[in-house]
């Protein structure tokens, strides 16, 4: 949030660009109308290997990305402007959507150029990982603005709602911008020495699920015990539906699995510890992996108290968390748990390449949280929003009344009725 502070005071100008009256405000309005009219093109992780392969070419991949990337940015740019005028107003949303602005105008500069020319392709990796620093700082300062909004007005059921269903499709939207210049940069720049050789891009074309999940298990640990001075120990089962005995490989982008497991063992070792504080030991969290022709299904259960039926349906609502808001202060950079943003975002990135996460959970017990994702890469395609007129109603659709009686709070006093009747 700090960083998002600072960005504020520094806000570009280009925040009034969105629809103002002056010439680069109208061109603006121009490009993001004309970008918008298109549906964003979904690719599957097979395509996204396809232009890593041997015979990558930077010209295909700059090509698609110079108009794919504008596509995106605007299709999300027309949502920002649905979103109630008390929020959309706020300087944290308004920065978020110069940001926007801004990338989109600085990638539309390359429509005419050539893809044969070195200095446009090298020019063009300057282009995007601007955009990606620009856009570091997104999350914190979207929700930032959520909370703005709330503090200062009446959140009732149908903003809410639309604000979950803003938020999950704008976050979506962001790992696929991210997804998208990260497989250029990685595949194409010669100074991002980060990557792995054995990846293609981000792309592990041979995952190993279970080291993964001993490594997100350890992570989460030693928090835990940072927090705690104690945290529960992981059993692991491992069953390949496949070819019975094998290690469970998979197609994928370690670095989305294992944001979802670090982010599910934090809940999970957290709800242990807590409910089980005067037992002399704690259960172990116990994690099945299993791969089988379709999907590859990792569950992860604790014995943590679980949660009521009544309390489930706000747990991937964004900011609900029954954590103290996390103090971010310098010796403690990473808290275990308070933002609330946890379980929304991992959902999204397991939905991202059609998967899902599901929380089972029995109160008085524990919990169950399963990552579902496609064992087959030709079935991971990105799952992306768009801009349309089913959207928009979402934004426009008021909330109907309920058709089940709700309880009245005072009984009704049933013997003075008989007794008129
Ligand atoms: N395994 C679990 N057992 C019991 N409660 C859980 C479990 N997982 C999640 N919850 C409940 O759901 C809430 C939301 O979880 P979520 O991970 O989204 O946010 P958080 O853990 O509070 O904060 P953070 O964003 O830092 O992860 C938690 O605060 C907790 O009350
Ligand atoms: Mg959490």
């Amino acid at each position: 949030m700090k960083a998002a502070r600072i960005a504020l005071r520094s806000a570009a100008p280009l925040a009034s660009a969105g629809g103002s009256p002056s010439a680069g405000g109208g061109r603006v309005t121009r490009e993001v109308e004309h970008f918008a009219r298109y549906s964003p093109s979904p690719l599957s992780i097979k395509q996204f290997l396809d232009f890593g392969s041997t015979n990558a070419c930077e010209r295909t991949s700059f090509s698609f990305l110079r108009h794919e990337l504008p596509v995106r940015l605007a299709n999300i740019l027309k949502e920002i402007d649905l979103l109630p005028s008390p929020l959309l107003s706020t300087p944290s949303v308004q920065l978020v959507k110069s940001w926007y602005v801004q990338s989109l105008m600085e990638l539309v500069e390359f429509r005419e150029k050539k893809p044969d020319d070195q200095k446009v392709l090298s020019e063009f990796i300057d282009a995007i990982v601007k955009v990606r620093n620009r856009h570091h700082d997104v999350v914190p300062t979207m929700a930032q603005g959520v909370l703005e909004y709330r503090d200062s007005s009446r959140m009732d059921p149908f903003i809410n709602q639309n604000i979950q269903y803003f938020l999950d499709r704008f976050y979506m939207n962001r790992i696929s911008i991210r997804m998208l210049i990260n497989q250029h940069t990685l595949l194409f720049d010669n100074s991002d020495t980060v990557g792995n050789p054995q990846h293609i891009g981000c792309i592990d074309p041979c995952c190993d699920v279970v080291d993964l999940v001993h490594d997100a298990f350890q992570s989460a640990q030693m928090l835990c015990d940072q927090y705690y001075f104690a945290s529960p120990d992981l059993k692991l089962t491992q069953v390949n539906g496949k070819a019975d005995g094998q290690p469970i490989h998979i197609v994928y982008v370690p670095s989305h699995l294992f944001h979802m497991l670090f982010e599910l063992f934090k809940n999970a070792m957290r709800a242990t510890v807590e409910h089980q504080e005067n037992k002399p030991s704690l259960d172990p969290v116990e994690v099945t992996v299993v791969l089988g022709k379709e999907d590859l299904s990792i569950k992860i259960s604790d014995r943590g108290g679980g949660v009521p039926v009544k309390k489930t349906e706000n747990l991937f609502s964004y900011t609900y968390s029954t954590a103290p808001k996390p103090v971010m202060n310098s010796k403690n950079s990473t808290p275990l748990a308070g933002f609330g943003y946890g379980l929304p975002i991992s959902r999204l990135y397991a939905k991202y390449f059609h998967g899902d996460l599901h929380l089972c959970s029995i109160s008085g017990y524990g919990t169950d949280a399963i990552i579902y994702l496609k064992a087959l890469s030709t079935e991971s395609v990105e799952k992306l929003p768009v801009f349309n007129k089913s959207a928009c109603k979402h934004y426009q659709t008021a909330i109907e009344a309920d058709d089940w009686c709700a309880p009245s709070k005072e009984p009704k006093n049933l013997s003075r009725q008989s007794a008129t009747a």
